[in-house]
């Protein structure tokens, strides 16, 4: 539950909605996305808000060992179907990222991928001690440009360069800055 301008909000509850009114297609990402995932050193590879798995199925079928997560859990019974349908197996969890600890169950990563999802900042600071040795953080989310086109609120967007000194303890592999060029997404990748 999110507490806003003394509104009780059920976000999983807006979410399960949604993945429910969803076609039976699994969502596809875009090529770039897809080359960005390409590019992750194959291993233990956490998708957090993983929404019904667009990315945790690529990664699974590139090799990856994928952990993901989401507080929508019909998010995660799509993930599950489609995981079926392909042969793959993805081990899933229901959680809420904004609760403290929530992550603390699952163990270290060679990867962390985040698509779509800006966490706050109590959970970014938990990152990087989920990561091992040379593991790598990619995050790839709205930017203002996506607000610029479509109103979808500002309070979720990444403004220019905000991830680029958020882990001193993580190198700073690569940043793109898509709103510079009109596109919707802005790319973090991190290394430990
Ligand atoms: C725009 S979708 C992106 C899903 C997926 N990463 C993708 O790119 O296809 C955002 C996801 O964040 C999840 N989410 C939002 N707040 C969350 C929270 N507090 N804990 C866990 N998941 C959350 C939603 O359920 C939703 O699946």
């Amino acid at each position: 539950m999110t507490h806003t301008d003394g509104k009780t909000v059920d976000r999983a509850a807006i979410w399960n909605t949604r993945y429910q009114n969803k076609s039976a297609a699994a969502g596809q990402l875009s090529d770039e996305l897809q080359e960005k995932l390409d590019q992750l050193p194959i291993g233990r590879t956490l998708d957090l808000a993983c929404g019904d798995g667009a990315a945790a199925l690529q990664l699974a079928a590139s090799g990856h060992q994928v952990v993901a997560v989401d507080f929508a859990k019909e998010g995660l019974k799509r993930l599950q179907v489609f995981a079926a349908e392909e042969g793959r197996v993805i081990d899933t969890h229901q959680l809420d990222l904004s609760v403290t600890g929530s992550l603390s169950a699952l163990g270290c990563f060679d990867n962390i991928v985040i698509l779509r999802y800006l966490p706050d900042l109590s959970l970014l600071q938990q990152l990087p001690a989920l990561i091992e040795p040379s593991g790598r953080l990619f995050i790839s989310t709205f930017n203002l440009e996506h607000h610029r086109q479509t109103g979808f609120s500002q309070r979720f967007c990444l403004k220019p360069r905000m991830l680029c000194d958020s882990f001193p303890q993580l190198k700073l592999v690569e940043y793109e800055n898509g709103a510079e060029e009109g596109r919707p997404l802005d790319n973090y990748l991190f290394q430990k």
